[in-house]
């Protein structure tokens, strides 16, 4: 197939994650000065599969794949440091290059430390009602003490001469935080020395990777060098636009690439947001278009669905044309990339939620409280499906009449061209709809 290229692009979710992001960023990659994660952690899996290869990431940008591309980490990232350096481990041993020139982390990332982990543990299960379900990568510990700034610990803190005494400090008051918490003859208090000379290791080995990344891509922007943004998780996890509480701690929306990175909005060209062709969802919160039923089980058994991360079998359901509508303005969204296309095949009709019905009255508007989302009854429009495999079709034109039905629906409903359909994992198993959006 061609290669994608479009200038100044960012990709972001426009449902509950795992909407296939990396397989679009991976296509997009090629001619970028950089590919650039900006917010969440290790709470992310990215999968890009090339030929037989299956690549899972969860803190590297998914150009990773794609010699001569530098792939940055910057401050609006809260970084696991066994984790980001394992994967640059794995992906040497699997024989790609990684070193300073290729991969750069912002000093300003906050640093997942020990105590992140425990605090996850204890906070998601005392929400008071559904737990939040979060995938226990200590993400919401470490943007609280972010923000509470503290108890934080940046990854440019790890060389300065105070290191040590900041870990003590930190790891006491921690230490008598977690006491209060964690039920009885169940608490370990953590041990600073050995939290220093673990991080100290970390320290040294990341050294190579650390910069300034605002520096480096206000510069390259401002030279017209072209960069790609990838977002994780998706819009309707977002902290501030998502379905609060059953969110993420970060800005995983379109909103979060500009404070994340430190990039100006003036510079964010062109937004693709990535949909799947129905919903999931993986944890607690509300998802009016569930279905607990066999169809819920035929998409989860032919979407493969089940964590990246965590392996949890993920929640399935029809597409939510009411919530994407929302994320896609929300985002400034300019074009869809409609993923896992090929999943639908076999089922005769297929629904889509075109409106809520809450208290008897109808409404195409997002609500903001999640207690209202969870009153909503959604309305359906019904389509027909298409029985045929599709996964190896690689032009609009041969895909059943049934399909370019069901995507012109949601292009209407969502107010958004469709760029890009995909029918399969790979590379190769990708439409390109829009063709100034491929160059030779
Ligand atoms: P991300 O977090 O948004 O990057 O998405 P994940 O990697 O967590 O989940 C997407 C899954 O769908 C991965 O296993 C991909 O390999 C797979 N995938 C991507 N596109 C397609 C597609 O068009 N069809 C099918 N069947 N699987 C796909
Ligand atoms: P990618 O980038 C799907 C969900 C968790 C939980 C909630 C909060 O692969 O799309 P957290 O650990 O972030 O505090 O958990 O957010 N979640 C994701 N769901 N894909 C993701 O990332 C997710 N990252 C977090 O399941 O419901
Ligand atoms: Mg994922």
């Amino acid at each position: 197939m061609r290669a994608i290229s479009v200038p100044g692009t960012c990709v972001i979710g426009l449902q509950w994650g795992d909407e296939a992001k990396g397989k679009i960023v991976d296509l997009l990659t090629k001619g970028r000065r950089y590919v650039v994660r900006y917010q969440g952690g290790a709470n992310a899996g990215h999968t890009v599969v090339v030929g037989d290869e299956v690549y899972k990431l969860s803190l590297l940008p998914s150009g990773v794949l794609t010699p001569g591309v530098t792939c940055m980490i910057t401050g609006g990232v809260v970084l696991n440091p066994a984790k980001v350096l394992d994967e640059v481990d794995e992906l040497v041993s699997r024989g790609i290059t990684l070193d300073g020139d290729s991969l750069k982390i912002s000093d300003r990332t906050h640093v997942i430390l020990p105590w992140h982990f425990a605090e996850d543990r204890v906070l998601d299960s005392s929400t008071g009602g559904e737990s939040i379900g979060t995938t226990q990568r200590g993400i919401g510990p470490c943007y609280r003490d972010k923000v509470a700034r503290s108890h934080a610990i940046r990854l440019g803190d790890m060389y300065r001469p105070d290191f040590r005494d900041r870990i003590h400090h930190i790891t006491a008051e921690k230490n008598r935080v977690l006491a209060a918490m964690v039920a009885d003859g169940e608490f370990e208090p953590l041990d600073a020395n050995a939290i220093h000379s673990q991080y100290a290791e970390f320290a040294e080995r990341l050294q190579p990777f650390v910069a300034d990344t605002t520096e480096l891509l206000l510069t390259s922007l401002e030279c017209g060098e072209q960069v790609l943004f990838e977002g994780a998780q998706g819009s309707l996890l977002d902290v501030d636009h998502g379905t609060y509480p059953y969110v993420t701690s970060s800005n995983s929306s379109g909103v979060g690439i500009s404070n994340g990175s430190g990039v100006p909005g003036k510079y964010l060209d062109r937004v693709l947001g990535v949909v799947k062709a129905y919903s999931t969802r993986v944890g607690g919160g509300p998802f009016p278009t569930e279905l607990e039923d066999d169809t819920g089980q035929y998409l989860r058994d032919r979407g493969n669905e089940y964590g990246t991360v965590t392996r949890r079998p993920r929640r399935c359901g029809w597409l939510d044309a009411v919530a994407i509508r929302y994320t896609a303005r929300l985002g400034g969204v300019d074009a869809l990339c409609v993923m896992l296309m090929d999943v639908l095949s076999g089922l005769d009709e297929i629904a889509i939620c075109t409106a809520y019905e809450i208290d008897g009255r109808r409404t195409t508007a997002f609500p903001s409280h999640v207690d209202d989302l969870r009153r909503v009854k959604p309305i359906y429009e019904t389509v027909s499906g298409w029985r045929e495999e599709i996964d190896h079709i690689t032009s609009y034109d041969e895909l059943p009449a049934a399909a370019k039905g069901y995507l012109d629906r949601i292009s209407d409903l969502i107010g958004c061209p469709v760029d890009v359909v995909s029918v399969g994992p790979g590379r190769e198993q990708t439409i390109v709809v829009n063709e100034s959006l491929a160059k030779c």
